[in-house]
């Protein structure tokens, strides 16, 4: 089997499988307890968080764990505007932001705030004249994910950052779900106030991300009880998986620009199979190296169905997906790629080919020529259908 959805999970790294069986057992106390189990478990917390900073270039104090990118999402997103709803009522977002973010900016508009949702061009990107032009003095919250989990597009992070210096009203939230220890972000230099992390998109264990909070930032909490992560997320910390958080981290890091490196190659080789041997397929996204993350890949084949494409090549044993994991199962198509101006038929014909740090370049080359093999048969059975 080839497993090429690593956007919407990753296998575990066989070392933080062992962190996380090596904690559960040898470090089971809580740490908020005071004898030496609950010291050791606190140590670990601890040990982790400034991992996680220094991977962000942030401080300890400002890395809280959550349950997350989902929790992490809502915790800064709902958090900053009840915080500072009295400053202003205006939030803004764009377009093509995963659901975590995307359906936080809807429910508040259904209570009241003005939202703005920047539209992107059609590689997926949106354009700091369209966000200066939407920006008012009412203005308190911004939020633009770092790389879109759908078609890859890497969003201009620290110009949006530097340029929202001149709004000292408006914090700025970045969702970092899909570049977190993959490409390189220092919240300090992209002015960020707020940025979303996960463990399981970088081969990390489920259930467990952070929240990078500037130190001068305040937040109404989500979950409140026993003041845990200095009091913004109460409840006992999971720290199997903030010990595995960690190690994925470590791992991610090390070695990052040369698997980007491959990843690109193969990418590119990738792109280049399937463009040759196929008539009709579009291929989403922006393809250059800086403009677009090298491990996701998202094509359009027009006239078919994305479902029908996945199940096809899961019989050549090659698991992809149809738009992003959270969606897939939903019939409409895809809200990213209709804003990137794509037909209706273009948006419900795509996949999305994701690569993790155990995928080799053959697997990715098979994908392609399970594709070729593929797409002219379906192409062929619905021909004869519809004579
Ligand atoms: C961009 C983005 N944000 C947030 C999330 C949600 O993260 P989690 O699955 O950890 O809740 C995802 C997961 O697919 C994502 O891709």
């Amino acid at each position: 089997m080839i497993y090429l959805d690593n956007s919407a999970t990753t296998p575990v790294y066989p070392e933080v499988l062992k962190m996380l069986t090596d904690v559960t057992e040898q470090c089971y106390g809580n740490p908020s307890s005071l004898h030496h189990l609950g010291v050791k478990a606190e140590r670990l917390v601890e040990q982790a968080r400034k991992v996680v900073a220094e991977a962000l270039d942030s401080t300890p104090q400002e890395v809280l764990f959550t349950s997350g990118g989902t929790e992490a999402n809502n915790m800064a997103i709902r958090g900053i505007v009840e915080q500072y709803q009295g400053r202003g009522q205006h939030i803004i977002t764009t377009m093509v932001e995963h659901p975590s973010v995307f359906e936080v900016f809807t429910y508040l508009e259904k209570k009241g705030f003005r939202v703005t949702y920047l539209p992107v061009d059609k590689v997926g990107r949106i354009h700091l004249h369209d966000l200066k032009k939407a920006m008012t003095d009412e203005t308190i919250l911004v939020s633009v994910m770092h790389v879109n989990n759908e078609v890859g597009t890497v969003q201009p992070i620290e110009e949006i950052g530097v340029m929202l210096e001149q709004y000292p009203k408006a914090l700025f939230h970045v969702d970092a779900v899909q570049s977190y220890g993959k490409i390189p972000l220092s919240v300090r230099k992209a002015k960020i106030d707020a940025l979303s992390l996960s463990a399981h998109k970088l081969h990390g264990p489920k259930g467990i991300g952070a929240l990078y909070l500037r130190k001068q930032v305040t937040i109404k909490p989500l979950i409140i009880g026993g003041g845990q992560e200095s009091g913004m997320r109460s409840g006992t910390q999971n720290v199997p998986g903030i010990a595995g958080l960690a190690k994925a981290t470590i791992l991610a890091i090390e070695g990052q620009a040369r698997r980007m490196n491959q990843f690109q190659q193969w990418k590119d080789r990738f792109i280049k199979e399937v463009v040759d041997k196929l008539d009709h397929v579009m291929v989403n996204g922006d393809q250059t190296p800086v403009g677009g993350a090298p491990y996701i890949i998202n094509l359009s084949f027009p006239g078919m169905k994305s479902e029908v494409l996945v199940h096809a090549l899961e019989q050549e044993h090659v698991l992809v997906s149809s738009k992003s994991a959270c969606s897939s199962k939903n019939e409409k198509s895809s809200r990213v790629l209709s804003a990137m101006g794509l037909s209706n038929e273009a948006a419900t014909s795509s996949i999305r080919v994701s690569m993790g740090y155990q995928t080799e370049e053959q697997d990715i080359m098979d994908c392609a020529y399970a594709l070729a093999r593929v797409v002219p048969n379906l192409q062929q059975v619905m021909k004869v259908r519809r004579k």
